[in-house]
């Protein structure tokens, strides 16, 4: 938009299309890489910036895990974030932003249709101009440990 609202303007960085390739694992499963795509939308008028995620395997295009949400971001550096996950799990989650450092940092406050996920972190960094993430989930057999992260290009 031709005007950010005030509250967006700080993560402003974020707005746009990010592209690259993710890791995963857990102790539990197979480690696997993965595409993916992140779309941050904001269209100036409310103090929110829309969220969509679409990740896919590397060898055959098809597609894996896919997410959309919304984030709020608040002028005392605190940002609330709702997403729904493709595999029907729902997070809220609660955390810190800092503009001069692009880190956003987010911790579950609460999830639905859970399953066996306990807690949900999110990291997010800009490094070097790379929107880089980390995910570290607990479920109910493994303590907060790493599930992805990846490093993404600005399109
Ligand atoms: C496995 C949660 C994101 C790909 C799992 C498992 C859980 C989980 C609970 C099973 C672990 C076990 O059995 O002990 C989550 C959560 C995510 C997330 C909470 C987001 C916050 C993703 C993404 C991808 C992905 C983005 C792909 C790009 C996989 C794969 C497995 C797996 C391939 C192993 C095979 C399978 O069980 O389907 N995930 N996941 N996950 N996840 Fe994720």
């Amino acid at each position: 938009p031709a005007v950010l609202h005030p509250a967006v303007e700080p993560l402003s960085f974020l707005l746009g299309t990010w592209r690259g390739q993710g890791e995963g694992g857990f102790p539990t499963i197979n480690s696997f890489s993965y595409g993916e795509e992140l779309h941050f939308s904001h269209s100036g008028n409310k103090p929110i910036i829309g969220y969509t995620q679409k990740t896919w395997k590397l060898n055959s295009g098809e597609p894996m895990h896919a997410e959309s949400g919304y984030w709020r971001p608040k002028p005392d550096g605190t940002i609330e974030v709702v997403i729904a996950q493709s595999t029907g799990l729902a997070e809220v989650q609660k955390g810190t932003y800092n503009a001069k450092e692009k880190v956003i940092e987010l911790q579950s406050e609460s999830l639905g249709n859970a399953s066996k996920v306990r807690e949900i972190q999110r990291v997010f960094r800009l490094v070097d101009g790379n929107l880089c993430y980390e995910v570290q989930m607990a479920t109910n057999t493994m303590s907060l440990q790493p599930h992805l992260k990846a490093a993404l290009k600005k399109l």
